[in-house]
């Protein structure tokens, strides 16, 4: 099958790789001519676990091609696949000005009963407003449909491969059947249905997984007032078949390329359509503030974080990523900078731009920005500061160790001689 994939960022990279592995020829299309550059010859511009070699590979085998010629990419294709991005516009609604740009410049080119597929995360109505863009420009018949994407930065490659379901909404059965044609090589259900529900679907799940997250804060506060560990509670509730133990992370909140601005949508789109009740406006704001809220306490159990020197540890939004898009980091440090104190970061992949005005220096190694701090703030559970042996770096000062995720032995790090304090550890 031809496909295109519009859009090479971190989805449409590895989405175009991928269709590419089961055989299809495919064109990966980028308005920005580095990034395409850099694909062309062979380098992912950004870091994703095997997806560098995958790329090569297909590129080797001459399935897979990159260009910003919407001419090349269109004509030929049976397939148009959008990935392109959708941030959060200044009133927090999902901004489509690339996905309708991205339809203009399409739409001379389609050829008859293409399929143009909206793989980037929209609200329901973008399809259609899609169809008529194109529609403005051709006469030419083509079909639409909706076609989520669930992969995680960290492991696209490995998602991708295993989905735990392809979502289609779509009208009619020959775009069913060729989109499912497409993905005949994965072993996973599909779940036919119609495109709003595809759409919804896909903010449903993003946003649950959100709430989870500020839900388990939620308690975590209170545990703080208690004596409660929220690991033990965790624990608890995690034997509860409708509960379950996974996916629970007491921590900063979330962020990253997408929970925040996928909440941020779907509570604006509530208010746009009467809801404004809709517990994800609450949701949004308690993320908002979370990261302030706890850099707040945390100061006042140190004694203020003004004259101090604090290792920053991880700065990407999750560990193996260097998506550094909300990450906490980003928050963290012009906090710390404002507070007056100096700022000794550390991240295995991600670089954090500083301000000029900012105390902050990026070293390459955690025992170099771990060098006499007087505060660890342990940010991203990076596989690689988890394992460090933090007793290595323990000098005779005072010493404070901050663990975010709640990832290390409490008991360990008081016994090397740092004050600790975690999340929801009364
Ligand atoms: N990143 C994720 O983990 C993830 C997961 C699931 C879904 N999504 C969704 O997928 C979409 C893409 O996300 P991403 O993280 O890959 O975005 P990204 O910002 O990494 O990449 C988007 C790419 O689109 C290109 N682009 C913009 N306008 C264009 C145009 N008119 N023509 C051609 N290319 C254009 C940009 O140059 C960029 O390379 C978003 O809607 C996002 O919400 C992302």
């Amino acid at each position: 099958m031809k496909v295109t994939v519009i859009g090479t960022g971190f989805v449409g990279v590895v989405s175009a790789a991928i269709y590419a592995s089961f055989g299809n020829e495919v064109i990966g299309l980028d308005i920005d001519e580095n990034k395409i550059k850099l694909l062309e010859k062979g380098q992912v511009p950004f870091y994703e676990p095997n997806l560098q070699d995958l790329l090569l590979e297909q590129q080797a085998g001459g399935n897979l091609k990159f260009t910003t010629s919407y001419e090349e990419a269109i004509k030929e294709a049976e397939v148009i696949i959008i990935a392109v991005g959708t941030p959060s516009a200044p009133d927090e609604t999902a901004d489509l000005r690339y996905v309708f740009a991205s339809a203009k410049s399409l739409a001379p080119y389609i050829k008859e009963n293409a399929i143009v597929v909206i793989k980037s995360t929209v609200p329901p109505d973008t399809l259609e407003q899609t169809i008529a863009i194109i529609k403005e420009v051709t006469n030419t018949k083509f079909y639409g449909a909706s076609l989520p994407e669930f992969l995680r930065e960290g492991s696209a490659v490995h998602d991708t491969m295993n989905p735990d379901r392809i979502v289609i909404g779509a009208e009619d059965d020959f775009v069913f059947s060729k989109l499912e044609e497409l993905h005949s090589s994965l072993k996973a259900p599909v779940v036919r249905c119609r495109i709003a529900s595809a759409q919804m679907a896909k903010y449903t799940a993003n946003s649950y997984l959100a709430t989870r997250i500020t839900f388990i804060n939620e308690i975590a506060n209170l545990c703080e007032k208690n004596g409660a560990d929220i690991n033990e509670v965790i624990q608890a509730i995690g034997y509860d078949k409708r509960i379950g133990p996974q996916y629970w992370y007491p921590g900063l909140g979330y962020g990253g390329s997408c929970f925040p601005k996928d909440v941020k949508e779907l509570a604006a789109y509530s208010r746009s359509v009467g809801e404004s009740g809709n517990l994800l406006n609450h949701v949004n704001e308690i993320n908002k503030e979370r990261i302030h809220r706890l850099l707040e306490k945390f100061a006042a159990e140190i004694g203020g974080f003004a004259n101090k020197t604090v290792a920053v540890l991880g700065l990407s939004f999750k560990p193996n990523t260097d998506d550094m898009r909300e990450a906490p980091s980003t928050k963290i440090i012009p906090y710390l900078s404002e507070q007056g104190a100096t700022i000794r970061s550390y991240d295995p992949m991600a670089k954090y731009v500083a301000l000029p005005t900012d105390h902050q220096e990026q070293f390459s190694t955690i025992q170099e920005a771990c060098e006499n701090v007087d505060v660890i703030l342990s940010v991203i559970e990076w596989p690689e500061i988890v394992g460090f042996d933090f007793g290595t770096v323990k000098n005779n000062k005072e010493q404070f160790f901050i663990d975010c995720r709640n990832q290390f032995d409490a008991e360990k790090l008081k016994g090397q001689g740092y004050k600790y304090f975690g999340i929801g550890r009364g």
